[in-house]
C-alpha cells in the first residue's frame, strides 16, 4: 500500500529530518527504559514504596511503548544502540549507586537525569510534533507529576541527613546531563526544536526541582557553578562524551 506523505510543519519525510529524529525517537524510547529499570531497582531499594514504584516502572513501560509506536507511526526506525550510548554515562552511575545502597544518589539520577531531561525534551517536542505523536507526548508529559512526588517527597522527607550527598551526585551528574543537552542540539534543531530552549527549559526544571526537594537560591546556584566548573575528569561525563563521539562517527 502506498502511504500519503502528510505534510506537518516539520517534514519528518525528508532524509535529514529522519535520520535526526530516529535518534531523538530512539532516546524517547531509551528515556523510559531507564526509567522503567530504575524504579524496578528503586522498589528493592526502599520496600516501604515497593508497591508504588513498581506501578510507576509499569507507567513507564506504556510510555515506552507510545513513543515506539510514534516512530512506527511515521515509519521511522529508532536509533536504539545510540540511545543506549546517549545514557551509558547516567546508566552506570545509577547501577553503581544502586550496588552501594546511595538511595539518594539514585533518586537524584531519577529525578534530574531522567525524568527533568525528558519532560524537557517532551515539552519542546510537543509544537513540532505530527498530531499522533503529539497526543502521545502530551499525556506522558502530564503523567510527570506522578513520577516527582515519590521521589521528591522521599528526598525532601530525608533531607537533612542527605544534603551532602546530593550534592556530591549533582557534582557527578550535571556535567553528564549537560553533555546529553549539548549532543541533543543539531538533532532536536532538524526535527524544528530550538536546541537554547531545551537548555533553558532544563534549567527552569532543574532549580524547580531543587527547590521542591529543600535547597535554597544560593545552594541551587553553588551546585550549578560547582558542577559545571568541575574538570569533566568525571566517569560518566567522558563515558556521555566518547560514547556520543564514536556512535556518530560510525553512523551512516
Ligand atoms: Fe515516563
Amino acid at each position: 500500500m502506498v502511504q500519503a506523505h502528510i505534510h506537518y510543519a516539520t517534514d519528518f519525510y525528508s532524509g535529514a529530518c529522519r535520520n535526526s529524529f530516529s535518534r531523538i525517537n530512539g532516546i524517547m524510547i531509551q528515556a523510559e527504559q531507564e526509567a522503567h529499570n530504575n524504579f524496578i531497582a528503586l522498589s528493592r531499594l526502599i520496600p516501604e514504596h515497593a508497591e508504588v514504584f513498581r506501578r510507576l516502572s509499569e507507567l513507564e513501560r506504556r510510555h515506552r511503548e507510545g513513543f515506539a509506536a510514534c516512530g512506527h507511526h511515521l515509519h521511522v526506525t529508532p536509533d536504539l544502540k545510540f540511545a543506549e550510548h546517549f545514557f551509558a554515562g547516567l546508566h552506570h552511575a545509577f547501577q553503581n549507586a544502586a550496588i552501594t545502597q546511595q538511595i539518594a544518589t539514585c533518586l537524584l539520577i531519577q529525578i534530574l537525569g531522567i525524568e527533568c531531561f525528558a519532560s524537557t525534551l517532551h515539552e519542546n517536542y510537543i509544537p513540532v510534533a505530527d498530531d499522533f505523536a503529539r497526543q502521545v507526548t502530551e499525556s506522558t508529559f502530564r503523567d510527570k507529576y506522578s513520577h516527582f512526588n515519590l521521589c521528591e517527597s522521599w528526598l525532601k522527607l530525608q533531607f537533612k541527613d542527605i544534603k551532602d550527598e546530593l550534592k556530591a551526585a549533582n557534582r557527578q551528574v550535571l556535567p553528564t546531563i549537560c553533555c546529553m543537552l549539548h549532543h541533543l542540539g543539531s538533532d532536536a534543531q532538524a526535527i524544528g526544536m530550538n536546541p537554547e530552549s531545551l537548555i533553558e527549559d532544563f534549567f527552569v526544571q532543574y532549580d524547580e526541582t531543587l527547590s521542591q526537594v529543600g535547597f535554597n537560591a544560593r545552594d541551587i546556584l553553588r551546585m550549578l557553578s560547582c558542577a559545571l566548573a568541575t574538570n569533566n575528569a568525571d566517569s560518566s561525563y567522558n563515558s556521555c562524551r566518547s560514547g556520543v563521539r564514536k556512535i556518530r562517527l560510525c553512523s551512516p
